[in-house]
């Protein structure tokens, strides 16, 4: 027998970038050496320290039976040791963070903690596909904030008509972006918080990124305005900031109200984490942080190297502020599909095509800094083997 999928999953959207996978896949059988600057994941290990205080969880029985519904305290009191620390943003354990099954998960079913079908949300274009699904699982209606280079791929309010204002309850934001490589400011922030109370929108900041900021400049926390715990709440992941996307942990911060509906609806679903990933995750926000020193630099020196070598072969681009991600103008002539497609066929470089972020992504290719500089190197020098840019002095 087959059955049906119901309604809803038929109306989710079609996961762009599983076709770009296949595409990958193809070429790597074909023996080709591809360098693959189009997905996500970090390229590095967790932290020894974190495995080895997984490894140790592991071994408690205690860690063996169920969390309590709502996740353990150790890990909760934790991550409000970190906000504190690393934003100066106090938090009660209790009731101003919950626990998540990495930011994704919260942010796919935060849709439906506040919505109701024919509710709006506003979404960042271009912007974490995610985002739409989670929109669709809630029947809710969404609105696209185009984010324009002009304005530094930060969403201009004032664009927006007074009637989506008006009918928007939910707001997503992410700083740093993916797939912009942009930053917010406090002024930004401070603009959203005014917005938000005139309109009774509940804002959520995706912070995936907020380990990962160059320049000396260290992104900041929505929660660091005032207000801001307010008007919503800030999603963080310890994928990024630590490697771990695979363990699968993150948590939200902010609005009691909203950290009660996500406990709520999280209750009829889970059973919190693993405690043995609590406790490893409590051991990552809490111990000493060279590691994302490290990393930080690491992230940074790559993409001194790519942007120094796109700007070698006459690609001209825009550095980004933070996240691993560097966000490029196709060159003339080209749709983002047809550049990535060229670039996998003839360069044997995978980068992610703009569209698949929303409309305001086409024109635009992101490639993520995710493998060493010497392979990014290697990708800038096929990519200007193609003669598609027109060489210039090195000016940086
Ligand atoms: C913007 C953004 N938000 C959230 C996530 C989700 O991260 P995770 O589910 O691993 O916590 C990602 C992952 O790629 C992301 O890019």
């Amino acid at each position: 027998m087959e059955f049906q999928k119901s309604d809803v999953l038929k109306k989710l959207p079609e996961q762009f970038f599983a076709s770009l996978v296949q595409k990958v896949q193809k070429k790597i059988h074909e023996g080709a050496d591809v360098i693959n600057l189009g997905q996500g994941n970090p390229d590095q290990p967790t932290p020894q320290h974190i495995v080895q205080a997984m490894q140790l969880a592991v071994e408690k029985p205690e860690n063996h039976q169920y969390s309590s519904f709502r996740g353990t305290a150790q890990f909760k009191k934790a991550a409000a040791a970190f906000y504190e620390r690393e934003y100066g943003v106090t938090l009660d354990p209790e009731c101003e963070i919950a626990i998540l099954f990495g930011g994704k998960a919260g942010l796919v079913e935060l849709p439906q903690c506040l919505l109701n079908p024919g509710d709006t949300l506003l979404v960042p274009d271009p912007g974490y596909p995610d985002y739409w699904s989670g929109a669709v699982l809630a029947g809710a209606d969404m609105i696209t904030m185009p984010l324009l280079e002009k304005n530094d791929f930060l969403p201009d309010y004032d664009q927006l008509s007074d009637d989506h204002k008006n009918k928007a309850k939910l707001m997503y934001l992410n700083y740093p972006n993916n797939p912009t490589g942009a930053t917010a400011t406090r002024a930004f922030f401070e603009d959203t918080i005014r917005m938000a109370k005139d309109h009774d929108i509940c804002v959520v900041h995706d912070f995936a990124y907020g380990g990962i900021g160059f320049d000396g400049e260290k992104p900041i926390s929505f929660l660091q305005i005032d207000g801001a715990k307010d008007t919503g709440i800030e999603i963080y992941t310890l994928s990024k900031t630590y490697n771990m996307a695979g363990w699968r942990v993150g948590f939200a911060v902010g609005n009691r109200s909203v950290i009660e509906a996500i406990e709520l609806y999280q209750d009829h679903l889970f059973v919190s984490l693993f405690k043995a990933t609590q406790d490893a995750a409590s051991e990552a926000l809490l111990a000493d942080q060279t590691c994302v020193q490290v990393q930080n630099e690491r992230y940074e020196n790559r993409r001194n190297v790519w942007i120094a070598a796109c700007k070698e072969i006459g690609w001209d681009v825009r550095a980004p502020k933070g996240s691993f991600f560097a966000w490029l103008k196709v060159p003339e002539g080209y749709t983002a599909e047809s550049f990535s497609d060229l670039l996998l066929e003839k360069a044997h470089v995978v980068v992610a095509p703009g569209n698949g972020f929303g409309t305001h992504g086409e024109g635009y290719v992101r490639v993520g800094l995710l493998t060493s500089e010497k392979r990014l190197k290697e990708a800038a020098k096929r990519i200007a083997a193609l003669g598609l840019f027109e060489k210039k002095p090195l000016t940086t």
